[in-house]
């Protein structure tokens, strides 16, 4: 018995996969590697191939008796999805459509799907419950909208028996500095603080300090991706135990600012971090924090990891090299 990791080898789902096996549970990859690396699998079984070749999706579930799907596997840029939509609605929904087609051909019908807090778009209120309105500010978000619907559709239609966590801002490496995420193509904010602190790459940029917020600057909800990982568990162990489809919020329910964070990380490098106050982006809403109570509720999972945590694996994570 093995649980499917599609995306398995990125940054989310390679500790992941790490933790679900130091949990005992058996785990497949299934991963094009155009992001992510063999090396942060740390020797788990790994199928080189995309999601959308159903025929292989299939196999691999035939071959590994595999009784549940991780779903990962995305595009995740915003700023691309915008610029070169296409490969969003193929990758992403299409693919997601494969890969459920070809789940169900092998007799699998448990997934838990990597959504995203962008579904919420601009939020009205704040902290941010699963019953906020859906509205995609960009085509990204759309995809992640689009591909819970399909997943709710394919458990109307065909028995899929579905988790949806709803991500907010993922961030940190692993304790022990084993893996993290790669900061070349990043835009996320801790790797760009990260770079700035550790290389001679420049200032990175504060956008926007007039912000109705307590010090001006916007505040997102960051969660440690080993506590990710963990809900990851929980939710394959709940839909085992037969729990109903569910979405949930993944977030600590606390909002920092790109000030506090910058403030932390200079704590831990005992230097300023090189940065320059920039204008707001074009639609950047002042604060996004997540009500997490529900995946308390359903998951017995609260995120157990704060910023300091957070900053800290991150900076021994880079500064290694
Ligand atoms: N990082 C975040 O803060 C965040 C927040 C919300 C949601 N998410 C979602 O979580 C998931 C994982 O994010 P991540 O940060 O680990 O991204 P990542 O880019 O590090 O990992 C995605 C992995 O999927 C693989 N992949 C892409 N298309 C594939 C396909 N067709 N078939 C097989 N493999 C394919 C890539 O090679 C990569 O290894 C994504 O779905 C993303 O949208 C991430």
């Amino acid at each position: 018995m093995a649980v499917l990791v599609t995306g398995g080898a990125g940054y989310i789902g390679s500790h992941t996969v790490r933790r679900l096996r130091e949990a005992g549970v058996d785990t497949v990859v299934l991963d094009t590697l155009e992001r992510g690396s063999r090396e942060a699998l740390l020797g788990a079984p790994l199928v080189v191939g995309s999601i959308a070749d159903e025929a292989l999706v299939t196999e691999v579930c035939r071959e590994h008796d595999v009784t549940a799907v991780v779903h990962f596997a995305a595009h995740k840029s915003v700023g691309d999805s915008m610029v070169d939509p296409g490969p969003y609605w193929t990758n992403n929904v299409q693919g997601t459509v494969h890969l459920i087609e070809g789940m169900l051909a092998a007799g699998v019908r448990n997934i838990v799907f990597s959504s995203s807090a962008a579904v919420y778009g601009s939020p009205e209120q704040v902290p941010i419950t699963e019953g906020a309105p859906i509205r995609p500010e960009n085509v990204y978000a759309e995809t992640k909208a689009m591909m819970e619907r399909v997943i709710d559709w394919y458990g109307t239609t065909s028995g899929l028996r579905w988790a949806s966590l709803r991500y907010f801002n993922a961030a940190g490496a692993s304790t022990d500095s084993v893996i993290g995420e790669d900061w070349s193509s990043t835009t996320n904010l801790v790797p760009l603080v990260m770079r700035a602190a550790l290389t001679d790459v420049g200032p990175v940029d504060v956008f926007g300090t007039d912000f109705d917020t307590p010090d001006g600057s916007g505040v997102r909800d960051y969660i440690h991706v080993e506590d990710l990982a963990e809900a990851h568990l929980a939710a394959l162990r709940y839909l085992e135990a037969d729990g109903e489809n569910l979405t949930v919020n993944l977030g600590t329910g606390n909002g920092t600012s790109v000030l506090e964070i910058l403030a932390m990380t200079a704590e831990i490098h005992g230097a300023e971090v090189p940065h320059r106050i920039s204008g707001r982006r074009l639609g950047d809403p002042a604060t996004v924090y997540a009500d997490s109570t529900l995946a308390g509720r359903t998951l017995g999972w609260t995120a157990t990891r704060g910023l300091r945590e957070i900053i800290s694996s991150a900076y021994a994570w880079y500064r290694q090299g």
